[in-house]
């Protein structure tokens, strides 16, 4: 694959699934906010989280369309950043190669290496877990409770039912 081909589906491809990526999160953020018992469930480092992941994102997407050249001169990440980033994983980090990354790549790993730092500490965590058990636990047996229990769901969406 060309270099131009490259950085035109990274830049087309990358921004659907970047904006598809973000309209999700932010139908997530509505509903955690939105549905009482699942607000409650919500701690500050969640929301935290929330903020470094919509980062993390953000600053990737802003990072591709400067860096892919689609506005001026593009840059080659795959000097600096990538060295970089395989230099940590062979226990021989480079660092000196990032101060010389352009800074919307430095801030997109900044943000980055933060969202891991309290990534084991929100309910991210959960991509660490491998559901095995699942495979093996008998069904939820799921049934009504009745009106007057769902009445006692306040801030629900049972409750706002007919409203
Ligand atoms: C230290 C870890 C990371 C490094 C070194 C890194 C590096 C990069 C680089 C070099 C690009 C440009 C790719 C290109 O233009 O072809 C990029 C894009 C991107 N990154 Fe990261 N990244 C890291 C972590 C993350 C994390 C944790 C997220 C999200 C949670 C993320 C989301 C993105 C997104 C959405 C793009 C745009 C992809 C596209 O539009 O094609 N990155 N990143």
């Amino acid at each position: 694959m060309s270099h131009h081909a490259y950085h035109v589906q990274a830049v087309v491809l990358g921004s659907i699934a970047g904006v598809t990526t973000l309209t999700g999160l932010a139908l997530l953020i509505y509903r955690r906010r939105s549905r009482g018992p699942v607000f409650m469930a919500t701690t500050v480092n969640d929301k935290l989280m929330y903020v470094f992941l919509v980062g993390a994102i953000s600053a990737g997407l802003y990072a591709t369309a400067l860096g892919s050249g689609t506005f001026g001169e593009s840059y080659n990440y795959r000097e600096t950043v990538s060295v970089w980033f395989r230099s940590i994983w062979v226990l021989q980090p480079r660092g000196e190669l990032m101060a010389l990354a352009p800074l919307y790549y430095q801030l997109h790993v900044m943000i980055a290496l933060a969202l891991f730092a309290i990534w084991p500490f929100t309910r991210l965590v959960h991509a660490f877990s491998a559901p095995v058990a699942y495979l093996f636990r008998p069904y939820v047996v799921y049934r009504s409770r009745g009106v007057a229990a769902r009445k006692e769901l306040v801030g629900s969406h049972l409750q706002r039912r007919g409203r």
